[in-house]
Parts: C-alpha cells; sequence; structure tokens
C-alpha cells in the first residue's frame, strides 16, 4: 500500500477525507471537535483563539474561521505550522509561540474573539485574559482531564466576574 507523508490530505472512494497528522501530545479526537465547533459556534469569518496548538487536531477543523493558536513549545509550534503548510491551511491559521497561563493572550485580540477555546494544564491561569478577548456575546470552552480541574476553572470564573456563555468538557 501508498505510503502518504503526515500533512497528507487522504480522500475516501466514498466521499469525504482526512488529514494525516502524527501525535505530538494528547489531542482532542472527532466526536469532541464536533461538539466544541457546535458549541463554540464556529462559522466562516468568525475569529477563534486557541490554547494550546498541540499536535494541530483541534486546529485543523477551527481552520473554517480565522484561527490563531497559541503554543509555549516552539518545536511544537513550528511542527503545525509546517503541517498546516503541507495541508493548504495556512493561510487561515496563524500560530505563535506564548506562554498563555503566564502572558495571556495578546492584546491585539480584546474584545475581538467569536470565541476562545483552551486546552491547557491550568486553565484558571488562562481564563482572566480569554474573557478579556471575547466579544461581549463570544463563547469561552475549556476541555479538562478531570473534574477537580473543571472545579477550580469555575471558580476563576466566579470570582473574577467573567460575563458570557462557558462551557467545560470533561474527558475520560
Ligand atoms: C494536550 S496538548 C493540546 C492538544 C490540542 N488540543 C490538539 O487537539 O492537538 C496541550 C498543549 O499545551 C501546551 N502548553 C502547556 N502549557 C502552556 C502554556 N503555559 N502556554 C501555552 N501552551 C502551553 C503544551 O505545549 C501542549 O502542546
Amino acid at each position: 500500500m501508498d505510503r502518504k507523508p503526515f500533512g497528507s490530505k487522504v480522500f475516501s472512494n466514498k466521499g469525504g477525507f482526512v488529514y494525516l497528522l502524527s501525535h505530538r501530545t494528547q489531542i482532542l479526537y472527532i466526536a469532541d471537535i464536533s461538539f466544541v465547533i457546535m458549541y463554540l459556534e464556529v462559522v466562516p469569518g468568525c475569529l477563534v483563539l486557541e490554547s494550546s496548538t498541540g499536535s494541530g487536531s483541534l486546529t485543523t477543523s477551527l481552520a473554517r474561521a480565522v484561527a490563531h493558536t497559541f503554543d509555549f513549545h516552539e518545536q511544537r509550534a513550528g511542527s503545525a505550522r509546517d503541517d498546516f503548510e503541507r495541508t493548504g491551511l495556512s493561510s487561515l491559521i496563524s500560530v505563535r509561540v506564548r506562554d498563555i497561563q503566564g502572558e495571556g493572550f495578546p492584546s491585539e485580540f480584546v474584545g475581538l474573539a467569536d470565541a476562545v477555546f483552551l486546552d491547557l494544564p491550568q486553565p484558571r491561569l488562562a481564563i482572566p485574559s480569554a474573557a478579556k478577548m471575547l466579544k461581549q456575546d463570544g463563547t469561552l470552552c475549556s476541555f479538562s482531564p478531570c473534574v477537580e480541574q473543571v472545579q477550580r476553572s469555575c471558580e476563576t470564573l466566579k470570582w473574577k466576574l467573567c460575563a458570557g456563555q462557558y462551557c467545560f468538557f470533561r474527558y475520560g
């Protein structure tokens, strides 16, 4: 069988296609991605901020909007950028190296984001910044491995009195 390199777009003979991505981190899978995209109401033309890029699995689906994705790991961000070049998505996705838990999202996006998605080890540290980035009717979604992390995120939202819609998603 023909071996395809990572980054290839592979078409099925029944219609549809998939992207071949290499796993550099844990990733979101299609069932969760579908829920997240639907919940965030991501449509063409939306501005979406994501942290973090990881293997770019969710980012590939966010590319229907204008996506700015951030990861503090330079090599991972570089590999994701290379993948998006190969899959022809690079004009829709900007990949930047940034410590989102430490520095927050860049101030140039304050009040402009339709949606913010977090998949971080300590999302509560990024929530105050994420809330500032959202438009008034924007939506934040945070993907967490355990209910304790979800509780900590909810506490942060309560104390920071962030307005808007929120979704906490637990996997595993
Ligand atoms: C589980 S992966 C994200 C997977 C991604 N959602 C996907 O579907 O491919 C978590 C990522 O968070 C990044 N990360 C951890 N702490 C960070 C921080 N303070 N700022 C930015 N990125 C961070 C890691 O480098 C890692 O790539």
